[in-house]
């Protein structure tokens, strides 16, 4: 039956037809499967199944403006596809924005004239541990900041570890665990704590809880951090080139960031100035069409995006704010 509707689904976008209402019947019923998803009686499946078709519409029509060499990237149904873009950053970001008078350890410009390397891949260093999944928990700036110390960890250590974005949820007294924070006070915090926790020591739950570091689980240390000059899209590569995983803000507010499946993802409806998730930039590139882009490492599980990960758009006027609050730890 799901190949069937493979096939139908291809049928249709070749031939351009819209999708017919059987059709995408049989998408939603495998849909639910796929994803493990159960309904409180027929409205509530009534108005999550409208949001999934209007999503379902909206990434077939993008595909085909795709297909016309419209867009430099294309989207794809996922776990998030019940989920309007609004219910999405709603439950699944949390960036807060420190107060502009906070910003104290910014990289120093000399450092942006350094010769950069054409790309850079951290994955392929093994500086980057496996994509997680945050969950209905603002807790993105845990993640971002458990990325980047896990980043540091393996390039000082050559040992790669997740490290526990709970011990930060629950213990950045400065942030608001599920509720949000942002990295810089992560970084304050394991500085100041004298450590984090493993993953392993301290596991995810999704909740805010009671602290329960245990240093006898410390399984990295931080010495501060540097920030990268606001929206400076060239000191962001620096940092990555000179010191790791940098940590970054952006706005995730669109439905094209909530469907992106491959290509370089470039909307112009991307709000620099309104970011609001925090994700872990793990290097850059330049396509052999000359397209340059960012790798981006998000926390909404392996099936959200390119196995978990988004080529997003660089030097393209600071796209989505990538390079507004960008820092890195050190160790
Ligand atoms: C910390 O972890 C150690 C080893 O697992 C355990 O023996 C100890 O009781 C823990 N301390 C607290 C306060 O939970």
């Amino acid at each position: 039956m799901f190949l069937c509707a493979c096939v139908l689904l291809l049928l249709t976008s070749a031939l351009g037809h819209p999708l017919d209402e059987a059709t995408l019947d049989a998408h939603w019923e495998q849909w639910k499967v796929t994803h493990r998803r159960e309904y409180n009686g027929l409205d509530e499946e009534g108005i999550r199944r409208a949001i999934w078709e209007k999503n379902m519409l909206m990434i077939e029509a993008h595909n085909q403006e795709a297909a016309l060499g419209m867009h430099s990237y294309e989207l794809g149904m996922n776990h998030l596809g019940d989920m309007t873009s609004e219910e999405v950053v709603e439950k699944m970001t949390g960036l807060q924005m420190p107060d502009s008078r906070d910003r104290r350890f910014t990289m120093a410009h000399d450092d942006t004239l350094e010769r950069l390397p054409k790309s850079i891949d951290y994955r392929k260093k093994g500086m980057v541990t496996p994509v997680k999944n945050q969950g209905s928990c603002g807790s993105c700036w845990a993640f971002s900041s458990a990325g980047a110390l896990e980043g540091q960890l393996a390039k000082k250590t050559g040992q790669l570890m997740d490290l526990s974005p709970q011990n930060l949820v629950d213990c950045v007294t400065e942030n608001n665990g599920c509720g949000g924070g942002y990295m810089t006070n992560a970084f304050n915090y394991v500085e100041e704590n004298g450590g984090i926790d493993s993953e392993e020591a301290y596991p995810y739950v999704g909740e805010d809880q009671q602290c329960r570091y245990n240093a006898s689980g410390m399984a990295a240390q931080c010495k501060g951090y540097k920030e990268i000059p606001e929206g400076d899209e060239r000191a962001l590569a620096v940092a990555l080139y000179k010191a790791g995983p940098v940590s970054v803000g952006i706005d995730a507010t669109q439905s094209s960031f909530q469907f992106y499946v491959r290509g370089i993802y470039y909307d112009r409806n991307c709000n620099k100035d309104d970011i609001n998730h925090a994700v872990l930039a793990v290097g850059y590139g330049v396509t052999s069409k000359g397209k340059k882009y960012w790798i981006v490492k998000n926390s909404w599980s392996d099936t959200w995006g390119n196995k978990g990960y988004i080529l997003m758009a660089r030097n393209h006027g600071n796209l989505c704010g990538i390079a507004n609050l960008a820092s890195y730890p050190i160790m």
